[in-house]
């Protein structure tokens, strides 16, 4: 395995504890602060990492080519500067597919996978183009104004209205990130890989979790995931879209508090 080296990453302590951390990897193009509504609803114990990936919230944008293989790299680095041993790990979409390449790379330090609203599949010819676009909008315009409507397109209709100030909260979180930050971010998520047949090797229990409207990695994506890991449970969230973890925290709260019990040494 090639290493890629890079600025380090921090590891954030988003709740003390004792046991097996959980470590939460943010999606796009959001950072570590879309855990906040999870963290509050989870019961205290367990300490509760998180990580943000190149060029969210304050990391670095690194002049590498972007990879999320990078990053996953530079989450293991990090986790051991720290002196954290093994994790429960949950992505939420691109969180996903960076829990993903740490399962790849790096299994030692995972003892379960926990993936919400997210596909273990590549982006189509399609989508990694659309992608490129959007990288390359941010950066010209520099501004992130390319990605803002994704607040109000991310989350079903009924988050939305159950909620008054759940599309301002995305959007807020969006407007804290650099061009160049997200930018990078596209690239990255444009070139990683089919990763399906990590599932099925890796050691520890797995939980995949969808919102029944999400329109950017749909139920579909979640079944996929779930023939490629016969034994993992998968939760359908009802009425809920991709940012699960934002539209319901406490139904996220609890499948992740019983999926990082599972994870616990026996
Ligand atoms: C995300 O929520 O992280 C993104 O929508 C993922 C993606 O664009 O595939």
């Amino acid at each position: 395995m090639t290493r890629h080296p890079a600025p380090p990453l921090q590891v954030r302590t988003l709740r003390e504890g004792h046991g097996r951390p959980l470590l939460l990897l943010h999606a796009f193009p959001l950072d570590h602060r879309m855990w906040h509504p999870v963290v509050a609803a989870l019961p205290h114990g367990r300490p509760v990492l998180a990580v943000d990936t190149y060029g969210a919230g304050d990391a670095p944008v690194v002049p590498t080519t972007p990879s999320l293989d990078v990053v996953a790299d530079a989450v293991r680095d990090a986790l051991d500067v720290a002196g954290y041993g093994p994790v429960a790990v949950a992505g939420l979409s691109m969180g996903g597919y960076v829990a993903l390449a740490l399962a790849e790379r790096h299994p030692d330090i995972i003892r379960g996978l926990a993936l919400l609203d997210t596909k273990s599949s590549a982006d189509s010819t399609e989508a990694r183009e659309r992608r490129l676009r959007v990288a390359d909008e941010l950066l010209t315009e520099r501004s992130v104004s390319a990605v803002l409507g994704m607040a109000a397109s991310l989350p079903s209709p009924e988050s939305v209205s159950a909620d008054p100030t759940l599309t301002a909260r995305i959007e807020e979180n969006i407007l804290a990130q650099r061009p160049e930050g997200l930018a990078w971010c596209q690239r990255a998520m444009a070139a990683r890989p089919d990763r399906t047949a990590v599932l099925g090797g890796l050691a520890g229990p797995v939980l995949v979790l969808v919102g029944e409207e999400d329109p950017v990695t749909p139920v579909s994506d979640a079944e996929h995931m779930v023939v490629a890991r016969r034994d993992a449970e998968l939760i359908i969230v009802p009425g809920v879209g991709h940012l699960s973890a934002l539209e319901a925290p406490t139904a996220v709260a609890e499948a992740l508090a019983a999926f990082a019990a599972r994870c616990d040494p026996a």
